[in-house]
């Protein structure tokens, strides 16, 4: 039996509301991709990094040609990627906004340059820097494939992630506490 509920896209065109309609119910994890290098630097907020293996390490990650970052990635062939933590939605917020540009939306946030000299935010849950190995122009974006060139971990583990249009916090600490009040035993959670 065929399940009449689902609504039909058009092409080529397709239907970018309700494709919106979609993507929001997806959770994503929220980063900081950085590019760039001396005074010229860039940063954006991304839901779209992805691992892509584990051996050898490649992440992606698809970014608009259009925006400030692609050019500088495109360029140094580096980026960086900075995972936001749970209290970080100011940062996510600065690295969106338009009207802020280039170097405008690291000020206040406390960064430095890595090992390659690309610049990292310092509090990140974790930083990653990477080497482009491929970048795929697909339509409006481009899937840049990063080999990983070092890492840093922080001991923090609450994440950020984006849904339904708008930033929720993942609080490990806060969400095992909740488990105890319903009284789930916590030697099996944690
Ligand atoms: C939660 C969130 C997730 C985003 N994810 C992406 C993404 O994965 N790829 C992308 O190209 N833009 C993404 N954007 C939009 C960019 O952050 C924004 O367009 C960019 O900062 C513009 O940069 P520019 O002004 O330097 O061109 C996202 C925005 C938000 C608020």
């Amino acid at each position: 039996m065929i399940d009449r509920r689902f609504y039909p896209v058009g092409e080529p065109e397709g239907n970018e509301r309700q494709f919106c309609s979609v993507m929001r119910r997806l959770a994503g994890g929220v980063s900081i991709i950085t590019a760039g290098r001396d005074d010229n630097i860039a940063g954006m907020t991304v839901t779209s990094l992805t691992s892509l293996s584990a051996t050898p390490p490649r992440l992606l990650v698809s970014i608009n040609k259009f925006a400030s970052s692609f050019a500088l990635i495109e360029r140094y062939r580096l980026f960086g990627v900075n995972i936001l933590g749970s209290d970080q939605h100011e940062i996510a917020d600065r690295f969106s906004n338009g009207m802020l540009k280039g170097r405008q939306r690291f000020a206040g946030a406390d960064w430095l340059y890595g090992m390659s000299g690309i610049p990292l935010l310092a509090n990140s849950l974790a930083t990653v820097e990477c080497e482009v190995e491929e970048i795929i122009e697909r339509h409006s974006h481009g899937i840049i494939v990063g080999s990983l060139l070092s890492f840093k971990l922080s001991h923090r583990v609450s994440g950020l992630v984006y849904w339904n249009g708008r930033y929720v916090e993942i609080d490990r600490d806060a969400d095992l506490d909740l488990l105890a009040e319903v009284s789930i035993p916590l030697s099996h959670v944690r």
